[in-house]
């Protein structure tokens, strides 16, 4: 069994947790840098203000702004066929609402493409990873309001019309169901609003997102035929935690709340279902003349996903769960092996995953994130990581049966920060993915210097034979 001709291995990153240059060459602050870390205060906090006095890791993460040229020389050593990224819109428009783009953010990305073309990897774009603008979670509340549409719609048209020659993969927004998992500031910018409840902040902010993504989509399918467009979901797959039929319907619950958002932009339209869904959150969309017709115009050409894991769902309710790794309170699978951070570990379940997206869909899929999180110790230059290895391996064999036996359509697989970056969850940086270490610590230590882990040359092999050899 083999990998199709043309699939795109390689890794991923985003502006956000990886770029740094947070205000460097007329760059905005997005809500991520007014945030710190789960090293400064327990968990990530988001302020309104850029705070000079409390860390931020993001401010320099790992230094992509100044170190594009290594990083992407390392990917190419790698033999990397793809490079999902994201841009940062306050690169663009610092503010979110200028009417004019800031060219020398246009000229940063310009030379990241240009550095991948030149390296033949096909760089894979998201628009949007987390940061909007504070500016715009300030003055408007973000994605609650529907003036981010257009304001959005002002950055795609900017971005598609510079970059269509370069970039042919674009993803919209970055795991638009986490607005939903009690991420409503970091996924939406929004917060809660007096008198209205917090779900119906969320799904309105939401359908601003699919009304948004969608008028993208329609435009690179009218002006840019060549772009393929898909949407991002945050791969949050539940298991039944018993065969109880209450469990088996807290099961369906818990992933129908993921799929409400992949069915509305893969399908285009709310269907009866997800008007039943709101309809028990108490929810009534605002909605104007003509959106319908939007979101019809503007289904997604693939869909791309993460997958860390997999979430037991239950009907019982025990104060005593923990939150797992995903930040959702569930029991423990106990046929599995976890993560320092609870991330419950399940390769043959993304062989599942991949059949339940591909059954409901019928349009080709891409793994844009996957990978073990792991502290790392760097001895004399080297870090031996075979535990990532392994995790990875069993995975590209789950990859290969759906691929080979299942009949799924899969175009590529980009690992989750290829080189270490700062964790969105706890913006810790001792939380690695990498193929490559980078020196820098959960204070901001470090020399930023780049060491290449053991897995670096094992998944140049897997890549040079197109994932025949994993061992
Ligand atoms: C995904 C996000 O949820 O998971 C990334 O798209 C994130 O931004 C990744 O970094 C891993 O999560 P964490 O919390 O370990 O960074």
């Amino acid at each position: 069994m083999s990998f199709p001709k043309g699939f795109l291995w390689g890794g991923a990153t985003a502006a956000n947790q990886y770029e740094g240059g947070w205000n460097e060459d007329g760059k905005g602050a997005s809500v991520f840098d007014a945030s710190t870390a789960g090293s400064v205060t327990k968990s990530r906090e988001f302020f309104k203000e850029v705070n000079p006095d409390i860390y931020c890791p993001n401010h320099v993460a790992t230094d992509f702004y100044h170190h594009y040229k290594e990083d992407i020389a390392l990917m190419a050593e790698m033999g990397f066929k793809a490079y999902r990224m994201s841009i940062a819109w306050t690169r663009i428009y610092p503010n979110g609402d200028e009417t004019e783009p800031n060219e020398k953010g246009l000229q940063f990305y310009d030379d990241v493409f240009d550095e991948c073309l030149k390296n033949n990897i096909e760089p894979v774009v998201t628009l949007i990873h987390y940061d909007t603008p504070l500016h715009l979670a300030n003055a408007y509340n973000g994605w609650y309001s529907r003036e981010l549409v257009d304001l959005f719609h002002r950055y795609t048209t900017t971005v598609f019309e510079r970059y269509h020659k370069k970039v042919k993969y674009w993803l919209t927004f970055n795991e638009i169901n986490c607005i939903a998992i009690g991420n409503p500031y970091m996924a939406g910018a929004c917060r809660e609003v007096e008198g209205v409840s917090l779900d119906q902040v969320t799904y309105q902010a939401a359908h601003h997102q699919f009304l948004a993504s969608a008028k993208a989509v329609k435009l690179a399918h009218d002006q840019y035929p060549d772009l393929k467009v898909g949407m991002m979901l945050g791969g949050l797959f539940f298991y039944p935690d018993t065969c109880h039929p209450l469990d088996m319907q807290e099961y369906q619950k818990s992933n129908y709340q993921q799929y409400y958002f992949s069915d509305l932009m893969c399908r285009g339209y709310y269907s009866n279902r997800a008007k039943a869904f709101l309809k028990t959150k108490g929810v009534e969309l605002v909605m104007e003349d003509g959106d319908e017709e939007i979101l019809m115009s503007g289904k997604v050409d693939y869909l791309a996903f993460s997958y860390y894991m997999t979430i037991n769902a239950t009907h019982v309710y025990n104060p005593e769960l923990k939150l797992a790794g995903s930040g959702i309170a569930s029991p423990k699978n106990p046929y599995l092996q976890a993560n320092d951070w609870g991330m419950e570990i399940n390769p043959i379940g993304l062989r599942y995953y991949l059949n339940e997206l591909y059954d409901r869909y019928q349009i080709p899929l891409m793994i844009v994130e996957n990978g073990l999180g792991h502290i790392d110790e760097l001895v004399d230059g080297k870090v031996h990581d075979d535990y990532r290895i392994d995790y990875l391996r069993e995975h590209i064999q789950q990859m290969d049966l759906a691929i080979n036996e299942d009949g799924v359509d899969l175009m590529g697989y980009t690992t989750w920060g290829c080189i270490d970056l700062i964790s969105a969850g706890t913006g810790e940086m001792k939380k690695r993915y990498g193929y490559v270490y980078v020196d820098r610590d959960d204070l901001g230590n470090g020399t930023l210097k780049r060491y290449k882990k053991d897995s670096f040359d094992w998944y140049k092999k897997v890549i040079a034979s197109n994932g025949d050899d994993l061992d």
